[in-house]
C-alpha cells in the first residue's frame, strides 16, 4: 500500500467514526405509508437561491425497482443527493417537504446515519480510491462493521453477487476499465448491506456491452431483494429493468408510469428513445427538432 492510499483509508476511517448523529427535525408520517420511500412535495435550494427541485413526489416500493429520467439538469441528481443527505456538503439544503425511508423522516439526517439506516447512493462519476486495490476499495464501504468476521462475510457476499470482482480483487481499482470501476463502486456500496440503493448514471460514458454487464450485475441485486433508484439518461436500459419511472424536467415530476407503459408513450419513445411512430430510429436531427418542441411542457 503506497503512503497516500493509506492516509487516504485513515482519513476515510476518521471522517466514518466522526460523523455526528444529527436529529432530524420531526414531520407528519406520509399517507404513502408501506412505500420503502416516499419523497412528498420535497424543494431543494442551492445556495440559498437556486430553486433545484420544486415539489417532487415519488416512491419507491419495498424491493421495487424504479428509474428517474429526464435530460441533463433536470434534478435527477439533487433528487438522490436530497435523499442521501450528502445535499448538505454542496452548499443545498432540502427546504421543503418530506422524505421518509421505511417510515421513518430522513430528511435532514447526515449522509452516515442515512447508510446506517439501509440507504446507499452510488454516487455519478465512480469514485474509486485509484491507488487502493479493489478488496481495499470494497473493505473502506464496510467500515461500520463491528468485527472483522462480519466485514468477511460482507466481502463474501460481494464477490458472490458480483463474480467479476472476485476475480479483480488484487488490482489497482485505478486501472480498471470504467465498467470494473462502475461493479466496483456498486459492490462498495452493497457492503453497507442496504435495503435501498440510489444509482446516479451508472452507465454513463460505458460501452454498450459493458453496460450490459452491469446491469446484468443490477438485475442480479434486483433478484436478491435490493430495491432499487435509478437515474439514467439511457432510457432504454432503465426501462428495461426498471417496474417503474418518473420523468423529470426542470426541478418537477412531468410524467410518471409503469415501466411498459412509459415504454409505450410515445412522447418518451421520440424524445428519449429516438423512435418514430412505427418503430424505427428517428435521425438525430428530428430528436434535436423535437427537444426544441418540448412537448410535454405544454
Ligand atoms: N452545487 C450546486 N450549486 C448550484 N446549483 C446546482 C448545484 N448542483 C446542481 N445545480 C443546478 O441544479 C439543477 C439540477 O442539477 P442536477 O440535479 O445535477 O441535474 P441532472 O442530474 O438531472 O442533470 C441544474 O440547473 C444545476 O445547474
Ligand atoms: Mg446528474
Amino acid at each position: 500500500m503506497t503512503d497516500s492510499s493509506e492516509s487516504a483509508l485513515v482519513e476515510a476511517r476518521r471522517q466514518a467514526a466522526t460523523q455526528p448523529l444529527a436529529s432530524a427535525p420531526v414531520q407528519p408520517a406520509p399517507a404513502e405509508a408501506g412505500a420503502l420511500l416516499a419523497l412528498s412535495n420535497v424543494e431543494v435550494l442551492y445556495a440559498e437561491v437556486i430553486l433545484a427541485l420544486k415539489g417532487v413526489s415519488m416512491q419507491v416500493p419495498q424491493r421495487g425497482c424504479v428509474a428517474l429520467l429526464g435530460a441533463n439538469g433536470a434534478g435527477k441528481s439533487t433528487t438522490l443527493k436530497a435523499i442521501s443527505g450528502v445535499i448538505d456538503s454542496e452548499d443545498g439544503r432540502v427546504s421543503g417537504g418530506s422524505i421518509t425511508f421505511e417510515g421513518q423522516p430522513i430528511r435532514g439526517r447526515d449522509s452516515a446515519a442515512v447508510v446506517r439506516a439501509g440507504l446507499v447512493h452510488v454516487m455519478e462519476g465512480r469514485r474509486v480510491l485509484p491507488h487502493m486495490t479493489v478488496e481495499q476499495n470494497l473493505i473502506i464501504g464496510g467500515h461500520m462493521f463491528k468485527s472483522a468476521a462480519a466485514m468477511r462475510q460482507a466481502l463474501a457476499a460481494v464477490y458472490e453477487a458480483i463474480p467479476r470482482l472476485a476475480e479483480l480483487r488484487k488490482r489497482v481499482a485505478g486501472y480498471l476499465s470504467g465498467g470494473e470501476q462502475q461493479m466496483l463502486v456498486i459492490g462498495r456500496a452493497i457492503m453497507a448491506e442496504p435495503k435501498l440503493m440510489l444509482i446516479d448514471e451508472p452507465s454513463l460514458g460505458l460501452a454498450p456491452r459493458m453496460v450490459e454487464e452491469v446491469f446484468a450485475v443490477l438485475h442480479r441485486l434486483r433478484k436478491q431483494g435490493l430495491a432499487l433508484l435509478i437515474v439514467e439518461q439511457n432510457t432504454r436500459v432503465a426501462l428495461e429493468i426498471a417496474d417503474y419511472g418518473y420523468v423529470m424536467e426542470s426541478g418537477r415530476i412531468v410524467l410518471e408510469g409503469a415501466a411498459e407503459e412509459l415504454r409505450a408513450n410515445e412522447d418518451v419513445r421520440e424524445f428519449y428513445l429516438g423512435l418514430d411512430r412505427e418503430g424505427g430510429r428517428k435521425s438525430f436531427r428530428d430528436v434535436k427538432h423535437y427537444r426544441r418542441r418540448k412537448r410535454w411542457l405544454g
